[in-house]
């Protein structure tokens, strides 16, 4: 949450950090600031409430641009304190330190209490003013800023990823991370810290990524870095695949419709080299692997949002395909309870970004609780928290997902599941070569069934319209389809803040079906298995309340459409990998069209973030 920029470079760096926080915004829109050191050494700060827009046009409002050579800038998603001019970051202390931060200091009311008693005062309600008083404070005692921040962040408990400047040290950034990501880029003109790659991709594609604890001094042609013992280190330098263009929205209005529509690419790319012509890569998933599935007894999943809901899918392939006995729990309830953890589990963490604070602390705990285990990270993101806690990594090849709604990401990590089900199946002797053929030709049709999905478009567009005055969504699924149910009612409630649950359509009558009348519509998934004719019972169940329903079928289904009551064909012949897949496809369509419809910010809905690293 949060994203943060900064650079020292020959040039002025006040275009550089706008556009690093164009980029960064899916991270936090609350808020943005920047601050440079002018020509004078003094600080020449800007903050806005609300978009970076709002930032942009205060700055183009001012007489005196802000010029300099040195600088670091903030999106800010509130935690503590509202989004206000006073809250957003940088802040500065004393005149001397100024610094943006990413994460949660937790014993800030301690030493806000103790900086009020040495003569600080505050113009915030953040707990991230305390870190540049503290910084301030210890510079009296040491020689250089560096120091003075190792110093200080001893007093720290919590998370931050931090960038900071002095006016007394006018050449240098420091760059700190604990819980929450930072990288450098090694540039032509200069250096640079930012919380992920995309934000950098203008001036470098060489990056380090700065470890748990690392502690760097960023000059214009020196870069030094000391762990969390305060031992200097070398760090390797690694080349960003990223391309400009991938960040960029090309032909389409939003980022969201944009990775809806490249689904089917970014299911092929995360195929490649996974599958050959009838069988499954097992070192795919590292040169480990084979050892480590072999010897899994059961599969234990954590993940947050979206990343959960596709878990949940691969809970039913697990244990019906793969014959392995499988667990899921959201990483914030796993974290904190005091879980049994089984000898040679396979532990699975799925997260888009990788860093999602609550996925990283539990696949932490899991370690600590069990040392004879395994883990595995299913990812998008190369270099982030999770692969490098983990034994194996996964990566989904779904490129930058922006779209604070996940779309792509969610679809390429069932792809992932999906193999890794095939892979346990094979290794467990569950699965023969027949089956592992018939599971990669399924895999293989896929981009084309996404693609025909995606041509309902116009019906779903169409369906939308009915929910311009809804309150209230029902979405119902068996089996594998209630996760997917899960996942369309997240993504309505997300970026079109219409209140939608999903049931599995077997538990309606224990509660939720006194829900139901005419202004609750209600959703239905209808794959041709075997549910079906249970579901079509639970169908006629809401049919008899009065509710108005949508049910997106497979053509053989064969759902008989009534009266308020449309059936909407997206697909025929899925198995059961490939059907959770497809059917996504129409309830992102149609979050997508009813948040048009309701005119919400589609790619930065209210009050979240894309990449979750608080608590
Ligand atoms: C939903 C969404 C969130 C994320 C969740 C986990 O559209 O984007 O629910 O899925 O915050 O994020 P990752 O997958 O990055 O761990």
């Amino acid at each position: 949450m949060c994203g943060i920029v900064g650079g020292v470079t020959n040039n002025d760096i006040t275009a550089l950090l706008l556009e690093g926080l164009n980029r960064l915004e899916y991270r936090g829109y609350d808020s943005s600031g920047l601050i440079v050191l002018s020509k004078n050494n003094t600080f020449d700060r800007a903050r806005s409430v609300g978009k970076v827009k709002n930032l942009e046009d205060n700055l183009k409002a001012r007489d005196q641009k802000i010029l300099g050579n040195i600088g670091i800038a903030h999106t800010r998603w509130a935690t503590h304190g509202e989004p206000s001019i006073s809250n957003a970051h940088p802040h500065i202390s004393m005149n001397s330190v100024s610094l943006v931060h990413n994460g949660i200091i937790e014993n800030y009311i301690d030493l806000k209490n103790d900086q009020l008693n040495k003569g600080y005062s505050f113009t915030s309600e953040t707990d991230t003013e305390v870190i540049a008083h503290a910084i301030d404070f210890a510079m009296k005692s040491c020689n250089t800023l560096i120091s003075s921040v190792q110093l200080a962040i001893k007093s720290f408990s919590g998370s931050y990823g931090l960038g900071i400047i002095s006016s007394k040290y006018p050449d240098q950034i420091i760059a700190a991370r604990k819980g929450s990501p930072l990288i450098i880029g090694i540039g032509k003109n200069g250096n640079y810290i930012a919380s992920d790659q995309m934000a950098l991709l203008s001036v470098t594609k060489e990056f380090i990524i700065l470890e748990e604890g690392d502690i760097a001094e960023i000059k214009i042609n020196k870069i030094t870095i000391y762990d969390l013992d305060g031992i200097l280190v070398n760090r390797p330098i690694t080349i960003s695949k990223l391309k400009e263009g991938q960040v960029d929205l090309g032909n389409y209005d939003h980022f969201m419709q944009k990775e809806i529509f490249e689904q089917p690419q970014a299911i092929r790319d995360t195929l490649e080299s996974r599958i050959t012509k009838d069988s499954v890569v097992i070192s795919a998933f590292g040169h480990k692997a084979e050892t480590i599935f072999k010897e899994a007894k059961q599969v234990q999943i954590v993940a947050c949002g979206t990343s959960f809901n596709a878990g949940l899918v691969a809970k039913y392939w697990l244990e019906d395909i793969a014959k392995i006995s499988c667990n899921i729990e959201v990483a914030s309830e796993y974290r904190y309870r005091h879980p049994m953890l089984l000898d040679h589990t396979l532990f699975i963490t799925l997260s888009q970004s990788g860093e999602t604070a609550d996925t990283v602390e539990a696949l932490k705990t899991a370690k600590i609780i069990n040392n004879n285990i395994s883990t595995l990270c299913i990812t998008n993101s190369a270099e982030s928290s999770l692969t490098r806690l983990s034994d194996l990594t996964f990566l989904t090849h779904a490129g930058p997902e922006i779209g604070v709604a996940s779309t792509k990401a969610f679809t390429t990590q069932l792809v992932s599941l999906a193999l890794l089900t095939c892979t346990i199946g094979k290794l467990k002797n569950i699965i023969n070569k027949k089956q592992e053929k018939k599971i990669i030709d399924g895999l293989k049709r896929l981009p084309g069934l996404v693609n025909e999905a995606l041509l309902q478009e116009v019906q779903i567009k169409d369906l939308a319209i009915r929910f311009k005055d809804t309150n209230s969504a029902l979405f119902l699924g068996r089996g594998t389809m209630h996760a997917i149910a899960m996942e369309g009612a997240l993504k309505l409630k997300e970026i079109s803040y219409i209140h939608a649950e999903a049931y599995p359509a077997g538990e309606l009558k224990h509660g939720p079906i006194a829900l139901i009348d005419r202004d609750m519509p209600v959703i239905a998934i209808a794959p041709n298995d075997e549910l079906l004719g249970k579901l079509k019972s639970n169908l006629q169940e809401v049919k008899s309340r009065g509710s108005q329903m949508i049910v997106f079928e497979d053509t053989n289904s064969k759902v008989e459409a009534m009266d308020a009551m449309e059936v909407i064909p997206v697909t025929s012949n899925l198995g059961r990998i490939t059907a959770p897949i497809i059917f996504t496809i129409p309830l992102q369509l149609l979050s997508y069209h009813v948040a048009l419809i309701k005119g919400t910010d589609v790619d930065k809905p209210r009050n979240l973030a894309k990449s979750v690293t608080v608590e």
